[in-house]
């Protein structure tokens, strides 16, 4: 056993059944077998997804003048697709297994069927991975529609609008946060890769010879930021992809990767889309997609800057950098030491005992502190056990009501990571849990 995430072969086991056992995650239609590769965030994965997408809303959005927020349709019509070049470039290259018939992407498995063993394949065949559907009432004569594969085209598509609307000029960005689908040949590991999954993408748009500098600026700025929530260096690192591995409308990538149970990968990507997508939509829309420089007299297209992040595989990321297992009083003890802005609860008020008075005390304590804070109520089995289930899920506090409170009008308020526990008067808890969260 050991205190480091990743250095135990059993981790991504180890984090999927938390996951599931503690309400995180849940195999999509379990109560059905289960729907291969979709996954459902339960009350403790809701609340942590919604916190990995307002960290990064802060950053990327609420504290930036220079960048607006959308939230687009998922639905789009092929004409979209097309002048993305998803219509005719996302692919994935096909293969069938000869013997046991499983298919695979042939660019994941080295020429060996991962199934069987066999090294006999059919031809690789591209296989488009956006998933296609009807809009319209009647079956087979609606109009063609996709479900998004990736987020940033409605800020391409809504490049003019919010340029009418919003007086920003570049350099600005558009953001999104928002599902995405995509056909996954193999998806896996969780919810690293999944049909359906989030992603929180950002489209700065930027005058074309400020370019290569917002590139290297939105690739420390998107590092530093898993950084500041918590993830270790050591389990992070940025990787600048070839320009023979250059997506169609890539002019430079690089990716955060994360040191995952089974090696380094993608986190999320950071690109350099130069014109291609405004110039496309241009071409295809007749609209002009350009900015006019009143003070240069000049009208030219935008490059683009993308950091494009997913919500899911981050949260995958916070959650195994988190899980460590340490000794409390010669006791193994499971603990997600989660920063306290992602923790599913913040802090858990745990009265002693059913008895009504401390009931009702804690009660008052919980009013005091929900509002500012994501509160869980506990009052069932030891006072240990409860610290203990606390700590598996990344509770950063629990306030202990006790017999004493009644007397002293003070509470103990019990630290996750150092399991210290100070008493608090009840009319400082919340300045002393601001402080304690660096809001103070
Ligand atoms: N707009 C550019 C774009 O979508 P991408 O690298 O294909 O780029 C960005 O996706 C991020 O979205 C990835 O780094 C990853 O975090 C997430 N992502 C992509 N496909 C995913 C999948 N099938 N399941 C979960 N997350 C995925």
């Amino acid at each position: 056993m050991s205190d480091a995430p990743h250095q135990d072969p059993d981790l991504l086991d180890k984090v999927t059944n938390l996951a599931k056992r503690r309400g995180f995650i849940f195999q999509s239609a379990d109560i059905y077998g289960g729907f291969r590769s979709t996954y459902d965030y339960g009350p403790l994965g809701a609340n942590m997804l919604r916190n990995v997408k307002a960290a990064w809303w802060q950053v990327m959005v609420q504290q930036r003048m220079d960048v607006v927020g959308i939230d687009a349709a998922i639905l789009g019509p092929p004409a979209v697709w097309a002048a993305s070049g998803h219509l005719a470039t996302f692919t994935d290259p096909l293969v069938d297994c000869r013997k046991c018939k499983e298919r695979w992407r042939e660019d994941k498995i080295n020429g060996v069927c991962p199934n069987c063993g066999s090294k006999e394949f059919t031809e690789a065949r591209a296989f488009n991975l956006m998933f296609k559907t009807q809009a319209g009432p009647v079956e087979g004569e609606g109009a063609t529609a996709y479900l998004r594969p990736e987020t940033a085209q409605g800020m391409f598509t809504n490049f003019a609008n919010v340029l009418a609307t919003s007086r920003k000029k570049p350099p600005f960005g558009i953001a999104q946060v928002g599902k995405s689908f995509r056909n996954e040949i193999t998806p896996g590991n969780f919810v690293f890769r999944t049909r359906e999954f989030e992603q929180m993408e950002m489209e700065f748009f930027v005058p074309p010879a400020e370019a290569e500098q917002w590139y290297r600026y939105w690739i420390d700025l998107r590092y530093n930021w898993y950084v500041n929530l918590g993830i270790d260096q050591e389990f992070l690192r940025l990787h600048e992809h070839a320009k023979a591995d250059l997506s169609h409308y890539s002019l430079g990538t690089t990716d955060v990767e994360f040191l995952y149970p089974w090696g380094w990968d993608e986190l999320e990507g950071i690109a350099n889309r130069g014109d291609y997508d405004l110039t496309q939509h241009s071409n295809a829309s007749g609209v002009r997609l350009e900015y006019f420089d009143q003070t240069e007299n000049e009208r030219y297209t935008p490059y683009v800057i993308e950091p494009a992040a997913g919500a899911t595989r981050a949260m995958m990321a916070f959650l195994l950098s988190a899980y460590h297992e340490d000794e409390v009083e010669g006791e193994t003890r499971v603990v997600l030491r989660l920063d306290w802005r992602l923790a599913p609860y913040q802090v858990a008020v745990l009265p002693l005992s059913k008895k009504p008075e401390l009931e009702g005390v804690s009660q008052k304590v919980l009013e005091a502190l929900a509002p500012y804070f994501a509160c869980d109520y506990d009052v069932t089995q030891s006072i240990g056990k409860r610290y203990r289930r606390q700590d598996e899920i990344g509770t950063p506090f629990c306030i202990t009501v006790d017999f004493d409170t009644l007397e002293d009008g003070a509470v103990t308020v019990r630290d996750r990571d150092t399991t210290e526990q100070t008493r608090v008067k009840i009319e400082d808890l919340l300045n002393d849990l601001r402080q304690r969260t660096g809001q103070k």
